[in-house]
């Protein structure tokens, strides 16, 4: 078991924010990243098909034989953990109800988060945060351009940065004293982003989530006891865009295109 690979997913580069700090911090573990570039965005998918989408991506993970699932997107985290948390049997861990447990522990006042529109719709951060502490105001934004600026690599835009500064503007309105990152592509932004405010003021929750997730993983010692590990990558779709846009996180070299198949998604090599 303690060598079994741990599974980490997203719909594309965004995870990858995650992931290099669980390889940071936890370097010879095995790691299967799975990116859905096929069905990206996942912001605009209703539940029921993010609940489709997700079953066949944790079915794949089990038939690799993952002792873990990292749920590396929030918008997943936030519409189908509740569906999947009991299906399966091995550790999953979701970013959204990880990350919102620690924001609920700052001395926050106002707590603004930018998420996908399925994340916004769900208000998973919000209830999640509220559960914990209900001092802090939580202002849901969504940013329905974000991802695409992402994997596109579209950063020099001008459209791009009036788009991320409209939405900053916006958010400032609020008075926030942190803004949270809750989607995984967003900080890929930062660079941006930190152009219109204080860098400081924005929360990447990738950071906290993996101290957690190692944190986890030891007390159930289930950390990798072997020498022997490897990192394997699966795109269902255009492996090349998903390995240029990886760079700024972590550099995949190469990534397997897997046929996408909605009830087995059998390594069916492209
Ligand atoms: N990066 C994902 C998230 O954290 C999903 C983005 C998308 O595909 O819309 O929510």
């Amino acid at each position: 078991m303690n060598n079994s690979p741990i599974g980490v997913f997203d719909s594309g580069v965004g995870g990858l924010s995650v992931f290099s700090r669980l390889v940071k911090l936890l370097p010879e573990e095995n790691y299967i990243y799975y990116a859905d570039t096929f069905n990206l965005p996942y912001g605009n998918k209703t539940k029921e098909e993010l609940v489709k989408i997700s079953s066949s991506i944790f079915d794949f993970f089990q038939e690799k034989g993952v002792k873990a699932v990292v749920m590396a997107c929030n918008t997943t985290s936030a519409t189908v953990y509740e569906v999947l948390k009991s299906k399966y049997n091995f550790e999953i861990y979701p970013i959204v109800q990880i990350a919102a447990k620690y924001i609920a522990g700052q001395e926050y006042r106002k707590a603004g988060i930018f998420a996908t529109a399925a994340t916004v719709n769900s208000h998973a951060y919000k209830n999640e945060i509220q559960k914990y502490n209900k001092n802090i105001l939580v202002y849901e934004e969504a940013c329905p351009q974000w991802v695409s600026i992402v994997e596109k690599s579209l950063f020099n835009d001008n459209e791009s940065k009036e788009n991320i500064k409209m939405q900053l503007d916006k958010m400032l309105k609020n008075d926030v004293d942190k803004i949270i990152l809750g989607c995984t592509h967003y900080p890929y932004l930062l660079n941006i982003l930190s152009k219109y405010a204080d860098e400081g003021i924005f929360m990447d929750p990738a950071e906290f989530f993996a101290d957690y997730i190692k944190n986890d993983l030891s007390k159930k010692k289930l950390l990798n006891d072997s020498k022997i590990y490897k990192r394997e990558f699966y795109v269902s779709s255009n492996h090349k865009q998903f390995e240029k846009a990886s760079s700024l996180f972590y550099k995949v070299e190469q990534a397997k295109e897997i046929k996408y198949n909605q009830k087995s998604m059998q390594d069916t090599i492209i």
